[in-house]
Protein backbone atom coordinates (compact mmCIF):
# COMPACT_ATOMS: atom_id res chain seq x y z
CA UNK A 1 0.00 0.00 0.00
CA UNK A 2 1.35 3.50 -0.91
CA UNK A 3 0.92 5.77 2.40
CA UNK A 4 1.86 8.54 -0.21
CA UNK A 5 -0.95 8.26 -2.06
CA UNK A 6 -3.45 7.71 0.82
CA UNK A 7 -2.00 11.25 1.95
CA UNK A 8 -2.20 12.92 -1.43
CA UNK A 9 -5.62 11.82 -1.89
CA UNK A 10 -6.42 13.26 1.11
CA UNK A 11 -5.01 16.53 1.33
CA UNK A 12 -6.78 16.99 -2.34
CA UNK A 13 -10.12 15.86 -0.89
CA UNK A 14 -9.43 18.16 2.13
CA UNK A 15 -8.82 21.20 -0.51
CA UNK A 16 -11.58 20.16 -2.25
CA UNK A 17 -14.28 20.67 0.64
CA UNK A 18 -16.14 23.74 0.67
CA UNK A 19 -18.19 23.66 4.17
CA UNK A 20 -17.11 22.93 7.23
CA UNK A 21 -19.22 19.64 7.38
CA UNK A 22 -17.59 18.20 4.32
CA UNK A 23 -14.32 18.74 6.07
CA UNK A 24 -15.41 16.68 8.94
CA UNK A 25 -16.78 14.41 6.54
CA UNK A 26 -13.75 14.20 4.05
CA UNK A 27 -11.69 13.59 7.90
CA UNK A 28 -13.65 10.90 9.14
CA UNK A 29 -13.75 8.93 6.18
CA UNK A 30 -9.52 8.90 6.68
CA UNK A 31 -9.38 8.85 10.50
CA UNK A 32 -12.40 7.74 11.35
CA UNK A 33 -12.65 4.13 12.74
CA UNK A 34 -12.98 2.71 8.95
CA UNK A 35 -11.59 5.58 7.53
CA UNK A 36 -8.64 4.32 5.00
CA UNK A 37 -5.28 5.67 7.32
CA UNK A 38 -7.14 3.70 10.26
CA UNK A 39 -7.69 0.32 8.37
CA UNK A 40 -4.19 0.98 6.64
CA UNK A 41 -2.98 1.18 10.76
CA UNK A 42 -5.07 -1.90 11.59
CA UNK A 43 -2.99 -4.09 9.03
CA UNK A 44 0.18 -3.61 10.80
CA UNK A 45 -0.39 -6.37 12.77
CA UNK A 46 0.15 -8.51 9.90
CA UNK A 47 3.23 -7.14 9.08
CA UNK A 48 6.93 -8.28 10.63
CA UNK A 49 8.48 -6.62 13.11
CA UNK A 50 11.06 -4.48 10.44
CA UNK A 51 7.86 -3.61 7.82
CA UNK A 52 5.74 -2.74 10.98
CA UNK A 53 8.60 -0.01 12.11
CA UNK A 54 8.41 1.86 9.06
CA UNK A 55 5.05 1.27 7.58
CA UNK A 56 4.30 2.30 10.66
CA UNK A 57 6.37 5.41 11.66
CA UNK A 58 5.13 6.60 7.67
CA UNK A 59 1.52 5.93 8.72
CA UNK A 60 1.45 8.27 12.01
CA UNK A 61 3.29 10.60 10.19
CA UNK A 62 0.57 10.68 7.15
CA UNK A 63 -1.80 10.69 10.30
CA UNK A 64 -0.26 13.89 11.68
CA UNK A 65 -0.19 15.50 8.43
CA UNK A 66 -4.36 15.00 7.76
CA UNK A 67 -4.96 16.21 11.37
CA UNK A 68 -2.48 19.11 10.57
CA UNK A 69 -4.29 20.28 7.29
CA UNK A 70 -7.67 19.50 8.08
CA UNK A 71 -7.16 21.72 11.10
CA UNK A 72 -6.04 24.15 8.80
CA UNK A 73 -8.72 24.34 6.32
CA UNK A 74 -11.41 24.40 9.00
CA UNK A 75 -9.38 27.90 10.21
CA UNK A 76 -9.24 29.10 6.77
CA UNK A 77 -13.03 28.07 6.63
CA UNK A 78 -14.00 29.87 9.49
CA UNK A 79 -12.30 32.95 8.98
CA UNK A 80 -13.78 33.26 5.68
CA UNK A 81 -17.04 32.97 6.77
CA UNK A 82 -16.42 35.63 9.03
CA UNK A 83 -15.11 37.71 6.67
CA UNK A 84 -17.71 37.23 4.00
CA UNK A 85 -20.53 38.43 7.35
CA UNK A 86 -18.46 41.30 7.85
CA UNK A 87 -19.08 42.55 4.27
CA UNK A 88 -22.57 41.08 3.78
CA UNK A 89 -23.39 43.42 7.22
CA UNK A 90 -21.24 46.36 6.86
CA UNK A 91 -23.08 49.58 6.92
CA UNK A 92 -22.18 52.70 5.20
CA UNK A 93 -22.47 55.90 7.58
CA UNK A 94 -21.71 58.35 4.95
CA UNK A 95 -25.20 57.00 3.21
CA UNK A 96 -27.80 59.46 3.91
CA UNK A 97 -30.78 58.30 5.57
CA UNK A 98 -33.78 55.60 4.18
CA UNK A 99 -37.40 56.59 4.93
CA UNK A 100 -36.26 58.61 8.29
CA UNK A 101 -39.36 58.39 10.20
CA UNK A 102 -39.26 62.33 11.73
CA UNK A 103 -40.43 62.34 15.38
CA UNK A 104 -43.18 64.47 16.15
CA UNK A 105 -44.74 65.63 19.67
CA UNK A 106 -47.67 64.26 20.74
CA UNK A 107 -50.40 67.22 20.81
CA UNK A 108 -51.14 66.55 24.77
CA UNK A 109 -47.13 66.47 25.47
CA UNK A 110 -47.16 69.83 23.37
CA UNK A 111 -50.22 71.19 25.66
CA UNK A 112 -48.20 69.93 28.81
CA UNK A 113 -45.26 72.57 27.70
CA UNK A 114 -47.36 75.30 26.83
CA UNK A 115 -49.61 74.91 30.10
CA UNK A 116 -46.42 75.04 32.65
CA UNK A 117 -44.89 77.74 30.77
CA UNK A 118 -48.11 80.12 30.72
CA UNK A 119 -48.81 79.72 34.34
CA UNK A 120 -45.48 79.46 35.25
CA UNK A 121 -44.66 83.13 33.68
CA UNK A 122 -47.61 84.05 35.99
CA UNK A 123 -45.68 82.43 38.75
CA UNK A 124 -46.86 79.58 39.39
CA UNK A 125 -45.09 75.72 40.40
CA UNK A 126 -45.31 72.60 39.11
CA UNK A 127 -46.44 70.30 42.10
CA UNK A 128 -46.42 66.30 41.30
CA UNK A 129 -48.50 63.42 42.85
CA UNK A 130 -48.82 59.59 42.42
CA UNK A 131 -50.97 58.19 39.63
CA UNK A 132 -52.45 55.39 42.52
CA UNK A 133 -53.95 57.22 45.33
CA UNK A 134 -54.99 56.70 48.92
CA UNK A 135 -58.80 57.07 49.43
CA UNK A 136 -57.57 59.83 52.01
CA UNK A 137 -56.20 62.19 49.29
CA UNK A 138 -58.16 61.62 46.51
CA UNK A 139 -61.62 61.88 48.61
CA UNK A 140 -61.59 62.55 52.48
CA UNK A 141 -59.29 65.26 52.42
CA UNK A 142 -61.48 66.50 49.99
CA UNK A 143 -64.40 67.17 51.79
CA UNK A 144 -66.10 63.94 49.86
CA UNK A 145 -66.99 61.56 52.99
CA UNK A 146 -67.55 57.76 51.91
CA UNK A 147 -71.30 58.08 51.76
CA UNK A 148 -71.08 61.06 49.39
CA UNK A 149 -72.70 61.01 46.16
CA UNK A 150 -69.89 62.87 44.94
CA UNK A 151 -68.07 59.67 44.72
CA UNK A 152 -70.81 58.52 42.44
CA UNK A 153 -69.85 61.97 40.26
CA UNK A 154 -66.29 60.40 39.53
CA UNK A 155 -66.34 56.76 37.89
CA UNK A 156 -63.38 55.30 40.32
CA UNK A 157 -61.40 52.50 39.41
CA UNK A 158 -60.11 50.76 42.32
CA UNK A 159 -56.44 48.94 42.70
CA UNK A 160 -57.20 45.35 44.29
CA UNK A 161 -54.46 46.24 47.37
CA UNK A 162 -55.80 47.87 50.80
CA UNK A 163 -54.27 51.36 51.98
CA UNK A 164 -53.19 51.62 55.58
CA UNK A 165 -56.91 52.76 56.52
CA UNK A 166 -57.98 49.26 55.39
CA UNK A 167 -59.47 51.18 52.14
CA UNK A 168 -58.60 50.02 48.02
CA UNK A 169 -56.25 52.37 46.59
CA UNK A 170 -57.56 54.32 43.66
CA UNK A 171 -56.58 55.55 40.48
CA UNK A 172 -56.59 59.07 41.04
CA UNK A 173 -60.12 60.16 39.48
CA UNK A 174 -58.66 63.89 39.50
CA UNK A 175 -55.43 65.68 40.32
CA UNK A 176 -56.92 67.34 42.94
CA UNK A 177 -54.93 64.77 45.44
CA UNK A 178 -52.06 66.78 44.64
CA UNK A 179 -53.66 70.02 46.22
CA UNK A 180 -53.79 68.17 49.56
CA UNK A 181 -50.03 66.74 49.37
CA UNK A 182 -48.76 70.41 48.34
CA UNK A 183 -50.61 71.78 51.40
CA UNK A 184 -50.01 69.42 54.00
CA UNK A 185 -45.89 70.05 52.82
CA UNK A 186 -45.85 73.38 52.70
CA UNK A 187 -46.81 77.16 54.45
CA UNK A 188 -49.23 79.58 52.36
CA UNK A 189 -48.61 81.20 50.14
CA UNK A 190 -49.27 78.30 47.51
CA UNK A 191 -48.59 79.00 44.10
CA UNK A 192 -48.83 75.65 41.99
CA UNK A 193 -50.36 73.66 39.55
CA UNK A 194 -50.30 69.66 39.04
CA UNK A 195 -50.69 68.71 35.75
CA UNK A 196 -50.95 64.66 34.91
CA UNK A 197 -53.12 61.46 34.47
CA UNK A 198 -56.37 60.85 35.63
CA UNK A 199 -58.21 57.95 35.02
CA UNK A 200 -62.38 57.61 35.50
CA UNK A 201 -64.16 54.54 33.93
CA UNK A 202 -65.81 56.64 30.99
CA UNK A 203 -65.51 56.42 27.47
CA UNK A 204 -66.84 58.38 24.56
CA UNK A 205 -66.03 61.02 22.02
CA UNK A 206 -65.27 63.17 25.04
CA UNK A 207 -64.27 61.19 27.98
CA UNK A 208 -61.49 58.55 27.79
CA UNK A 209 -60.59 55.82 30.67
CA UNK A 210 -57.52 57.84 30.85
CA UNK A 211 -57.43 61.51 30.62
CA UNK A 212 -54.75 64.19 31.65
CA UNK A 213 -55.88 67.34 33.87
CA UNK A 214 -54.19 70.02 35.23
CA UNK A 215 -54.56 71.70 39.30
CA UNK A 216 -54.65 75.02 39.64
CA UNK A 217 -54.08 75.91 43.76
CA UNK A 218 -53.86 79.39 44.74
CA UNK A 219 -53.15 80.17 48.88
CA UNK A 220 -52.87 83.32 50.16
CA UNK A 221 -54.20 85.86 52.99
CA UNK A 222 -56.62 87.53 50.32
CA UNK A 223 -57.31 85.99 46.88
CA UNK A 224 -60.64 86.38 45.43
CA UNK A 225 -62.99 84.81 42.67
CA UNK A 226 -62.19 87.42 40.16
CA UNK A 227 -58.21 86.68 40.95
CA UNK A 228 -59.38 82.82 39.58
CA UNK A 229 -61.80 84.20 36.66
CA UNK A 230 -58.86 86.66 35.66
CA UNK A 231 -56.06 84.08 36.00
CA UNK A 232 -58.40 81.82 34.03
CA UNK A 233 -59.26 84.23 30.90
CA UNK A 234 -55.85 85.02 30.84
CA UNK A 235 -54.54 81.53 30.23
CA UNK A 236 -57.41 81.12 28.16
CA UNK A 237 -56.19 83.82 26.08
CA UNK A 238 -52.47 82.94 26.00
CA UNK A 239 -53.50 79.02 25.19
CA UNK A 240 -55.80 79.56 22.42
CA UNK A 241 -54.14 82.69 21.18
CA UNK A 242 -57.26 84.90 20.76
CA UNK A 243 -58.07 88.39 22.35
CA UNK A 244 -61.42 87.81 22.04
CA UNK A 245 -62.54 84.60 23.62
CA UNK A 246 -66.11 83.54 24.22
CA UNK A 247 -66.38 81.72 27.94
CA UNK A 248 -68.49 81.25 30.27
CA UNK A 249 -68.58 80.84 33.89
CA UNK A 250 -71.14 78.84 35.43
CA UNK A 251 -72.84 78.24 39.01
CA UNK A 252 -71.87 74.67 40.18
CA UNK A 253 -71.11 72.11 43.26
CA UNK A 254 -67.72 70.54 44.28
CA UNK A 255 -67.23 69.30 47.69
CA UNK A 256 -63.76 70.81 48.16
CA UNK A 257 -64.99 74.63 47.06
CA UNK A 258 -67.57 77.18 47.99
CA UNK A 259 -68.48 78.93 45.99
CA UNK A 260 -68.06 76.72 43.05
CA UNK A 261 -68.30 77.22 39.30
CA UNK A 262 -67.70 75.49 35.74
CA UNK A 263 -66.03 77.47 33.02
CA UNK A 264 -67.48 76.24 29.22
CA UNK A 265 -65.72 77.81 25.80
CA UNK A 266 -67.92 79.01 22.83
CA UNK A 267 -67.44 76.50 20.13
CA UNK A 268 -69.25 75.39 16.41
CA UNK A 269 -68.05 72.79 14.12
CA UNK A 270 -67.06 73.73 10.31
CA UNK A 271 -66.39 71.19 7.90
CA UNK A 272 -65.83 68.20 10.54
CA UNK A 273 -63.10 70.43 12.53
CA UNK A 274 -63.85 72.05 15.98
CA UNK A 275 -63.86 76.11 15.77
CA UNK A 276 -63.21 77.61 18.89
CA UNK A 277 -64.07 81.18 20.64
CA UNK A 278 -67.20 81.73 18.33
CA UNK A 279 -70.81 79.91 17.89
CA UNK A 280 -73.29 78.86 20.25
CA UNK A 281 -72.08 75.09 21.25
CA UNK A 282 -70.24 75.10 24.46
CA UNK A 283 -67.50 72.60 25.50
CA UNK A 284 -66.93 72.61 29.69
CA UNK A 285 -63.00 72.79 29.79
CA UNK A 286 -62.76 72.88 34.14
CA UNK A 287 -64.39 72.75 37.36
CA UNK A 288 -62.93 75.89 39.56
CA UNK A 289 -64.07 78.12 42.71
CA UNK A 290 -63.17 79.06 46.26
CA UNK A 291 -61.38 76.56 48.49
CA UNK A 292 -63.69 75.19 50.83
CA UNK A 293 -62.25 76.39 54.88
CA UNK A 294 -62.58 72.63 55.91
CA UNK A 295 -60.21 71.51 53.25
CA UNK A 296 -57.61 74.13 54.27
CA UNK A 297 -58.52 73.04 57.94
CA UNK A 298 -57.58 69.53 56.87
CA UNK A 299 -54.31 70.40 55.65
CA UNK A 300 -53.44 72.47 58.53
CA UNK A 301 -54.17 75.46 57.02
CA UNK A 302 -55.70 78.17 59.22
CA UNK A 303 -58.84 79.37 56.95
CA UNK A 304 -59.36 82.20 59.46
CA UNK A 305 -56.16 83.51 57.66
CA UNK A 306 -55.61 82.25 54.58
CA UNK A 307 -57.76 81.75 51.82
CA UNK A 308 -57.34 80.82 47.75
CA UNK A 309 -58.81 79.31 44.70
CA UNK A 310 -57.90 76.46 42.74
CA UNK A 311 -59.27 74.71 39.54
CA UNK A 312 -58.68 71.20 37.51
CA UNK A 313 -58.96 71.60 34.07
CA UNK A 314 -59.24 68.93 31.27
CA UNK A 315 -56.09 69.15 28.97
CA UNK A 316 -57.63 66.84 26.43
CA UNK A 317 -60.47 69.06 25.62
CA UNK A 318 -58.27 71.96 25.78
CA UNK A 319 -56.22 69.98 23.31
CA UNK A 320 -58.95 69.13 21.48
CA UNK A 321 -60.63 72.99 20.84
CA UNK A 322 -57.16 74.07 19.80
CA UNK A 323 -56.51 71.96 17.07
CA UNK A 324 -59.74 71.42 16.07
CA UNK A 325 -60.36 67.77 17.27
CA UNK A 326 -63.53 66.13 17.28
CA UNK A 327 -62.65 62.57 19.44
CA UNK A 328 -60.51 62.64 22.59
CA UNK A 329 -60.13 58.91 22.20
CA UNK A 330 -57.73 59.43 19.19
CA UNK A 331 -55.29 61.20 21.09
CA UNK A 332 -54.61 57.37 22.86
CA UNK A 333 -55.24 54.83 20.07
CA UNK A 334 -51.64 55.01 18.97
CA UNK A 335 -51.52 55.54 14.86
CA UNK A 336 -48.82 56.46 13.88
CA UNK A 337 -50.70 58.01 10.97
CA UNK A 338 -52.63 60.39 13.13
CA UNK A 339 -49.49 61.55 14.67
CA UNK A 340 -47.94 62.67 11.47
CA UNK A 341 -50.94 64.65 10.49
CA UNK A 342 -51.82 66.11 13.62
CA UNK A 343 -48.12 66.02 15.97
CA UNK A 344 -45.29 68.48 16.02
CA UNK A 345 -42.08 68.55 14.41
CA UNK A 346 -39.15 67.83 16.15
CA UNK A 347 -38.47 71.14 18.32
CA UNK A 348 -41.50 72.41 17.76
CA UNK A 349 -42.37 72.54 21.33
N1 LIG B 1 -61.46 67.79 40.53
C1 LIG B 1 -62.61 68.23 39.77
C2 LIG B 1 -62.97 67.18 38.74
O1 LIG B 1 -62.13 66.49 38.30
C3 LIG B 1 -62.32 69.51 39.06
C4 LIG B 1 -62.11 70.62 39.98
C5 LIG B 1 -63.19 71.42 40.35
C6 LIG B 1 -60.88 70.91 40.51
C7 LIG B 1 -63.04 72.47 41.21
C8 LIG B 1 -60.71 71.98 41.36
C9 LIG B 1 -61.82 72.75 41.70
O2 LIG B 1 -59.55 72.29 41.89
O3 LIG B 1 -61.63 73.80 42.56
O4 LIG B 1 -64.10 67.07 38.38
Amino acid sequence: MDVKKVLEAAIKDLQSAITEHDLYEVRVSYLGKKGKITELLKSLKDLSLEDKKSFGAELNSARESVEVFYQERISKIRGDEINQKLINESIDITFPPQNAIIAKAHPISKTFNEVISIFGSMGYEVAEGPDIETDFYNFSALNIPEDHPAREMQDTFYVNSLDEKNNPYVLRTHTSPVQIRTMLNSKPPIKIIAPGRTYRCDSDTTHSPMFHQVEGLFINESATMADLKGTLVEFCRKFFNVQELKVRFRPSYFPFTEPSAEMDIAYEIINDRLSIGTGNKWLEILGCGMVNPAVLENCKIDSNKFQGFAFGMGLDRITMLKHGLTDIRSFFNGNLNWIYKNGFGLGDF
